[in-house]
Parts: structure tokens; C-alpha cells; sequence
């Protein structure tokens, strides 16, 4: 809910065409939404459900035939996300509803990109899409799977309640982030904006990668054909070769995702980001950018991470893309080889509120052991 706030106020915020009647769109049934609701104000509407239902009734009636909507759970750059339910499904699984404004309206392809991508793939760690419906001409909602205990930084803030994540809650989330990588980039599709909040948690405890409102699919390049990558994710996770505006051949551009995971894997152990800036700096944006570019990967002193994670999360942040590793040799990688003993512990508990607890207290000792060295012929 919207709390103190007018809601001819917000819908005013640079309206297209704001009908002198629609000062309280409670009483009055006439707004047309699709003329009031712009970019700006889009998502501060949208977060209210009592909104969001009257927006539907009027604009989308047939929403309320096939769905129940339920809770608000989270916004992004550009789309609020509700969870709810498919009338007809006999299970009454939950699903998530992400409602979208498309700036350009109905003409521009581009817009339903996300749409086309997710319509594409299917795999255990990415969302599954059910339906798609356009609103008039300036919005869309699509229905998706749930990722029932929200992304990455809602799993760790709010339902754990921790700073950061222990190395056997990444470790296990990694190799299922990989594998959902794999399966992308094998699809020749490159996601282009891995992060915390675009990384949701299932009832099982498995990732589903989610939002490819900016990936790219490359399927039409040949594999040595030269390209320069546009700066579309988000600042603080993108690589040096995109912000350097490097030519490389589009068989590495998987790796700008790899980079990426680095920068979400070295948030979420270390509670910062690799290349913030302190307090005497003067945190001007460029300035990060420079230093993603140019200063060399550090980790903060007395850090807790364990030598095989540092190596690991070295080399998927490493500078150079042709030395970065592919999504293979991260698969290979030691650390995440560890993400077996942690599976295992899984199927041998056999109930996900046990693992979670076994997660949340970092108590697979066996892991832990092979962590730190001491049980280096695990495997
Ligand atoms: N399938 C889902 N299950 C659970 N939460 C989701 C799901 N999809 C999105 N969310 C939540 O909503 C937020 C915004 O959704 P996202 O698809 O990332 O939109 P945007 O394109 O605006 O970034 C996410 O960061 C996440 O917290
Ligand atoms: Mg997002």
C-alpha cells in the first residue's frame, strides 16, 4: 500500500494527458490508464495492490478470469513482480505475475525481447514462462515461476537475516547458476545482467535465473565475428571489455556473464563490491568505472573466505577476457566441485527443511573440511 501519499499527486508526476477528473481514481471508473500511467509513475502505481486490481478490471478484465493476484513482491529496474495464483490449476501452485510498462509501445519488437527469449528456454535454473498478455499498447504482464524465497539478496537479508552469505549456501547456488549459464550460452543467448536480484530461490532451494529484459541472443554472428558489447546490465557488475568498448569475437562473449557472477558471488561471501570506493575517494560514478577498468581485484583484510573461493572468484574477475575462464572450467573448478558433497548431504536428508537449516548454520562439516584443505582427495 501507498501509504500518505495522493494518488493524483503520482499520477501526475509528468502526465501525458491527466484528465481533470481522475483525482481520485477510487470513484472514478473513466481514467483511462493507459493515458495516465507513464514511465515515471508506473512503478510506485503498480506496487498498490488496491491500484494495481482497479488497473486490471478496467484494462485487462480477463486477467481475473484465468488469475488470482496475490502479494506484492518485489520491483525492478523496470518491472513490479506480484505472486498469485492460475484459477484452473488444480495444484493452486503459486506463480509470479511481472507487470511491465514497454516504453515504446506496441511497434517496437524489442520490448517483448524478454518475452521471445524465455518463450526459448527451458531448464531447471531458469523461469519457466506460462502466459504472456499485452495491455493496451504500453503494458504487458507475463506469468512466471515462482522463485518462492525471492532472489539472492532477499534470501540473505530477509529470510536469513545475514550480512553475507556462507561459502556452502554460494557454493551450492553457483554450480546451479553455472549450469543454468551452460544452458544459455549453449542456446547462443548471452543474459547480460547477472546479479543478486535477477537470481530467485525456489521452494527446493534451486535457482531460476530470471529477467532477460537485456540479454541478447547472438545466433545470427558467425563465432569469430568481431563485436563491442553495449553497456546495457547493471554499472557495477558489467566487465572491463564492455565498458573499454572492446572488439572481441562473439564465441567469448558468454564470458561478460561470467564476469558478472563474479561480481555477485564477491557481494554476496563479502558483504562489498570489488571495486567500491572509500571514503576519501570522491565516488563519482566514472570513477568506478575507471577502477573496474583499470585497478587491480583486492580483497578486503581479515576477509573469512577460503583459498579455493578467492581463486575461484579471481578468475572469474579477471580483467582479460580471453584468460577469464569459461563456463566449463568453472564448472571444473575445485570450489564448485564442492558443491557435490553439498547435494549429496541434500538427498541423504531428504527434507528441505533440514537442509535449510543445515544451510543456514553452515553445518556439512565434510564441506567445510573440504574447504579448507583437508579433505583435498575428496574428489
Ligand atoms: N519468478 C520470480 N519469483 C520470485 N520473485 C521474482 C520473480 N521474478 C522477479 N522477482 C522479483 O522481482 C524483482 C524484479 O523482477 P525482474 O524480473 O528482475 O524485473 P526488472 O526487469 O524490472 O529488473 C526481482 O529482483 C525479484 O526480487
Ligand atoms: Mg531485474
Amino acid at each position: 500500500m501507498i501509504e500518505n501519499q495522493n494518488y493524483s499527486q503520482i499520477l501526475s508526476i509528468k502526465p501525458q494527458k491527466l484528465p481533470p477528473e481522475s483525482t481520485n481514481f477510487q470513484t472514478d471508473d473513466s481514467i483511462n490508464y493507459n493515458q495516465v500511467i507513464n514511465q515515471e509513475n508506473f512503478k510506485i502505481l503498480l506496487r498498490d495492490k488496491k491500484f494495481l486490481n482497479h488497473f486490471l478490471t478496467k484494462e485487462s478484465p480477463k486477467f481475473f478470469e484465468d488469475f488470482e493476484l496475490g502479494d506484492f513482491l518485489n520491483e525492478g529496474g523496470c518491472g513490479v513482480v506480484y505472486d498469485g495464483r492460475m484459477r484452473k490449476r488444480k495444484n493452486k501452485q503459486k506463480l509470479a505475475f511481472k507487470f511491465k510498462y514497454s516504453r515504446k509501445g506496441n511497434d517496437n519488437k524489442d520490448e517483448f525481447q524478454e518475452i521471445g527469449i524465455l518463450k526459448k528456454l527451458h531448464h531447471k535454473n531458469i523461469t519457466n514462462i506460462y502466459a504472456f498478455t499485452k495491455i493496451g499498447e504500453k503494458f504487458y504482464y507475463c506469468v512466471l515461476e515462482l522463485g518462492k524465497h525471492g532472489d539472492l539478496e532477499k534470501f540473505q537479508k530477509i529470510i536469513l537475516k545475514k550480512k553475507v552469505l556462507s561459502e556452502t549456501i554460494l557454493c551450492y547456488f553457483s554450480k546451479q547458476i553455472l549450469e543454468g549459464l551452460k544452458y544459455i550460452h549453449r542456446c547462443k543467448i548471452i543474459h547480460n545482467d547477472i546479479k543478486q536480484g535477477n537470481i530467485v530461490i525456489d521452494s527446493n532451494l534451486d535457482i531460476k535465473i530470471t529477467d532477460f529484459s537485456v540479454s541478447c541472443t547472438y545466433a545470427n554472428f558467425e563465432p569469430d565475428e568481431k563485436v563491442a558489447f553495449p553497456f546495457m546490465g547493471t554499472s557495477k557488475y558489467i566487465c572491463p571489455e564492455i565498458l573499454n568498448r572492446t572488439l572481441m569475437p562473439i564465441r567469448e562473449a558468454c564470458k561478460i556473464d561470467i564476469y558478472s557472477l563474479g561480481v555477485t558471488l564477491y557481494v554476496a561471501a563479502l558483504g562489498k563490491f570489488p571495486y567500491e570506493l572509500n571514503k576519501v575517494e570522491n565516488k563519482k560514478y566514472e570513477n568506478i568505472l575507471k577502477n573496474i577498468q583499470d585497478k587491480p581485484l583486492e580483497f578486503p583484510i581479515n576477509n573469512k573466505i577460503s583459498p579455493k573461493f578467492k581463486n575461484f572468484l579471481s578468475k572469474l574477475l579477471d580483467k582479460n577476457y580471453s584468460t577469464r575462464i569459461n563456463i566449463q572450467q568453472a564448472l571444473n573448478d575445485p570450489w564448485i566441485k564442492g558443491a557435490e558433497i553439498i547435494q549429496e548431504e541434500k538427498e541423504n536428508l531428504g527434507s528441505i527443511e533440514n537442509f535449510l537449516a543445515k544451510l543456514i548454520t553452515d553445518n556439512i562439516p565434510k564441506f567445510n573440511e573440504y574447504i579448507s584443505d583437508k579433505l583435498d582427495s575428496f574428489f
